[in-house]
């Protein structure tokens, strides 16, 4: 694919990602409100936003096998947690943005676990071993097999991780 199509199928990928995720954060702050209703059709709409964003994406023809979107997943994390992040966290340090920096280092150390995760998942691509993911709610780092009792990269604490099955 090419030409204007392809650049347009671009933005609308991003535009919709985006939007699913604006409308989960504005859900959350419609829940602290008191808004239940506002909440639920904000989610409501956040679900119809990822299916908008899942169909441009394949489109696009951007997803390959597994193998290649392991291999993809790995490269893109080790740059962001080795170039990206590091280049961020030095920059709003200069400016003085204290929670940004704090932010970007969160997410820079939580980005290198998933890294090693993806490269593990390389290595056992057909393990028949199972294991379910908790996701900390605060950085972004992933465990495996239960939540640790303090996330080893923000320091919180079990009930901030969800599991993933
Ligand atoms: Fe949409
Ligand atoms: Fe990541
Ligand atoms: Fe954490």
């Amino acid at each position: 694919m090419a030409g204007k199509t392809e650049s347009n199928l671009k933005t609308a990928f991003t535009g919709e990602a985006k939007a699913c995720l604006r409308l989960l954060a504005y859900a959350e702050q419609a829940e602290r409100e008191g808004y239940g209703q506002v909440a639920k059709l904000f989610r409501a709409i956040s679900a119809a936003e990822r299916v908008h964003a899942l169909r441009h994406l394949k489109l696009m023809k951007l997803v390959g096998p597994t193998e290649e979107n392991l291999k993809a997943s790995f490269e893109r994390e080790t740059s962001i947690s080795e170039n990206t992040y590091p280049q961020f966290i030095r920059e709003a340090q200069e400016e003085g943005q204290q929670a940004a920096a704090l932010g970007f280092s969160h997410a820079r150390d939580a980005e290198s676990f998933h890294a090693k995760l993806y490269k593990n998942a390389l290595e056992h691509m057909l393990a028949e071993t199972s294991t379910d993911y908790y996701v900390c709610g605060v950085c972004g780092y992933v465990a495996e097999n239960g939540a640790p009792a303090e996330c080893p990269v923000c320091g919180a604490r079990a009930e901030k991780f969800q599991r993933v099955t």
